[in-house]
């Protein structure tokens, strides 16, 4: 048995590999380093996508940029219901209401549900009106005026497709085993999709980067930092946006958000106060955890640099698990749809622990 399932193979994908002691993450054959900043969403849905629904076409900007406007028809009217209930769970309400298909119909809006309600459940969070998307434009461009108000500058775009494009799949994740073994069961895409923002909502995996905001908050100044970080060890607390369970070198994510940050900064939307004193953070907790822990070897994960990243781009903390989402989803569909093709249930055993029934004497 095996708690967590470490090492555990539960599945054959031709959807990403990531080798954790290299380093590397391959997505379809390609290696992230050559995606990310380079390809965007749309053709990464494509790449996900291919041989799993007949019709798809080879180009999914416009059949996405529809999918949007689609949502906003169906979903619109009902943003109020939930409008006052935390941003990630408001998202994943509304998206329980879009048919639980297994077509390419369903799959384009689910991809595209999260990048319309989002920026639609902020604005009305704000006192504003939640803004209709605009076919004409890329799904990252849209996602991002929808949710600031304002047509983003191309570099900006550019570093929410770049995010979009580094998390879009990552092999057997939490999210998206629990989007397997839904659909191992021949539920829909929405049931699929549903189980991975339930997995994808914890602290351990999806929640991670808002509270490393809460940290650099925290230690303020970067000669706070190794104080601060040594305080929490102390405590037994861990450093949000460090380790993983398969990476025991640094997450290539890490640095592909790294560079789209640089380039972000360079444009000045990065405050370089912030910046410094992240890479002070960085530093410090590296050094602290080899220390503290030099058996298990603890690197920066994609969260560390997530956070910057979005926060860069003008969201909200507490809607950087959503903001997640709208780029796994592609993922999770994609995985969807490989295992409902095995026709093979999910279904481990358990050993059972308790108490035995009194046999009568
Ligand atoms: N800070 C401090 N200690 C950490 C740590 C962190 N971020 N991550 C792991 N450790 C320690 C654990 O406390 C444990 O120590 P112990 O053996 O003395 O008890 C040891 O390293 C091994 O941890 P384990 O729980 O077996 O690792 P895991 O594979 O289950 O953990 C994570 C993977 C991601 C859950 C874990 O690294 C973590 O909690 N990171 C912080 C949250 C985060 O950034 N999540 C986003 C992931 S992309």
């Amino acid at each position: 048995m095996s708690n967590g399932l470490e090492d555990v193979v539960a599945a054959e994908t031709v959807l990403s590999d990531v080798d954790g002691l290299a380093g590397r993450l391959i997505i379809r054959g390609q290696p992230l380093e050559a995606m990310a900043g380079r390809s965007n969403y749309e053709a990464v849905l494509s790449l996900l996508w291919d041989g799993f629904f007949p019709d798809l076409p080879t180009d999914l900007r416009q059949p996405l940029a529809d999918a949007r406007v689609r949502v906003f028809e169906l979903l619109g009217v009902d943003l109020h219901l939930v409008a006052d209930r935390p941003a990630f769970d408001a998202m994943r309400a509304l998206m329980a209401l879009l048919p639980d298909g297994t077509e390419l119909d369903s799959a384009l809006l689910l991809a595209a549900a999260p990048g319309v309600l989002l920026p639609a459940l902020l604005r009305l969070r704000d006192g504003e009106e939640a803004l209709a998307p605009d076919s004409s434009l890329s799904h990252a461009t849209d996602m991002l005026r929808m949710t600031t108000g304002a047509a983003p500058g191309a570099e900006l775009a550019k570093a929410l497709d770049t995010y979009l494009v580094t998390i879009a799949d990552h092999g057997l994740n939490a999210s998206t085993f629990a989007a397997r073994v839904v659909a191992s069961t021949e539920a829909g895409l929405t049931s699929s999709v549903l189980a991975a923002l339930g997995a994808l909502k914890g602290p351990l995996h999806g929640g991670a980067p808002g509270p490393v905001l809460d940290m650099l908050d925290a230690i303020g100044r970067p000669e706070n930092a190794e104080r601060w970080i040594e305080a929490q060890l102390a405590e037994g607390e861990r450093l949000m946006g460090f380790g993983h369970r398969i990476y025991r070198v640094r997450d290539p994510r890490a640095d592909a958000l790294k560079a789209a940050l640089q380039r972000v900064g360079k444009g000045g939307a990065v405050d370089t106060g912030r910046l410094a004193l992240a890479a002070a953070v960085e530093a410090a907790a590296l050094r602290a955890l080899k220390q503290h822990k030099p058996d298990r070897p603890l690197d920066t994960n994609v969260e560390f640099y997530t956070a910057l990243l979005l926060e860069a781009l003008g969201f909200p903390r507490d809607s950087f698990t959503a903001v997640f989402a709208a780029g796994r989803v592609g993922g999770w569909i994609a995985h969807a749809k490989e295992q409902a093709a095995t026709g093979r249930l999910i279904r481990p055993k358990s050993r059972y622990v308790g108490p035995m029934p009194k046999v009568a004497a």
